[in-house]
């Protein structure tokens, strides 16, 4: 039904006039009583197989919802009725920004693909703060970045000031510097400043009654080299663990003729190199720290790669455009088909 009816009339329009489309109409029929029961009981795969305890935290099933989906938290409980077991929110900055000039996003059908230069375009940290004390019970990741005004070098106190405001809020924390959109914040990703972004936030943490999980989620640009240097980060620091991959300024292999867009790829073409990133985190780390794997995830076989090359949990973002929302309970169902 979604492929065949709704899918290519979505994909008549605008893609970021659409996403706002539907972030409304899924929130009106939410509010129609037995809608969000109804939604759960054709997309909710309930089984305790499908539990999962990663970083402490307790996962109802081990497929989520990628940042940013839901950037400023508008949408986080009405998404979690299609089945998934924790959304993330964000990027999410200290002060609202308008992100880059549109057109910003596109689509390249022949791919299956997402190219996308949003920028960080997002209402502000204190904003999604409201939102997010309405949540009863959905569990949250909470993706934060800097502004693109802040220089590089005064980075770390907008994470600060995101890491705190959302502290009470959110189960787990994901340090974003692998975003290709934001000038020079892949820069972050280098050895020292990573280090003392991390070690910052880990000390805040450690200054709070209980600490959350923290994640870094990286590019699957990294060359090997880099990527030791990651797993030398999260041992060094103790954070909880990593997310491969954000979107990949690689345009190998492509067909659709605006692949020249700038941004970040993602959807089909990024799959194998994301994959690559989870095996190689996990064995040359000898699975030290759990892994989140996210990119070019289709299918359930492709979510079940993911898993097999090492990662704990994973998360949908342009599949879930490309498949629907179906996606999320296949996946689910073939994780039980193995159990
Ligand atoms: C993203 N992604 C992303 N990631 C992030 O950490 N912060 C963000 O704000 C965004 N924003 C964003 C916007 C759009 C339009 C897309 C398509 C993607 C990256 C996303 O979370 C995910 O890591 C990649 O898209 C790879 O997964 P998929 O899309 O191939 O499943």
């Amino acid at each position: 039904m979604y492929k065949l009816i709704i899918r290519p009339i979505l994909f008549w329009f605008d893609p970021e006039e659409v996403h706002y489309f539907s972030f409304s109409f899924i929130r009106f029929v939410s509010k129609i009583p037995f809608v969000p029961n109804i939604l759960k009981s054709i997309y909710e795969v309930k089984d305790n197989r499908l539990e999962r305890e990663v970083f402490g935290l307790k996962f109802k099933n081990p497929v989520g919802l990628a940042a940013g989906f839901d950037k400023d938290a508008k949408c986080y409980r009405e998404l979690s009725n299609f089945g998934f077991g924790f959304i993330e929110i964000g990027t999410l900055t200290p002060k609202p920004q308008d992100g880059n000039p549109k057109k910003r996003l596109f689509r390249l059908k022949p791919d299956s693909a997402i190219i996308n230069r949003m920028g960080f375009n997002n209402g502000g940290v204190a904003e999604a703060v409201e939102r997010l004390k309405k949540n009863d019970g959905v569990l949250i990741g909470g993706n934060i970045g800097k502004n693109k005004v802040t220089p590089n070098e005064e980075a770390t106190s907008d994470y600060l000031i995101c890491f705190n405001a959302l502290f009470d809020y959110v189960d787990y924390f994901v340090v974003n510097v692998s975003s290709p959109n934001t000038p020079n914040l892949r820069e972050l990703q280098e050895k020292e400043p990573l280090t003392r972004l991390l070690q910052t936030l880990q000390d805040e943490n450690y200054k709070k009654a209980k600490t959350k999980p923290i994640l870094l989620k990286i590019a699957p640009d990294l060359t090997n080299e880099q990527l030791i240097d990651i797993i030398d980060i999260v041992n060094e620091t103790k954070i909880a663990g990593v997310i491969a991959t954000n979107t990949t300024i690689s345009r190998d292999g492509l067909q659709s003729g605006n692949q020249s867009e700038t941004g970040g790829l993602s959807g089909k073409p990024l799959k194998k190199r994301s994959t690559e990133v989870i095996r190689f985190l996990s064995e040359k780390s000898n699975k030290a720290f759990p892994i989140i794997g996210v990119g070019g995830i289709h299918s359930a076989d492709d979510a079940l790669e993911k898993l097999e090359a090492g990662a704990s949990l994973v998360q949908l973002y342009t599949g879930f455009i490309y498949e629907g929302p179906k996606l999320v309970a296949d996946i689910n169902k073939a994780i039980l088909k193995k159990s």
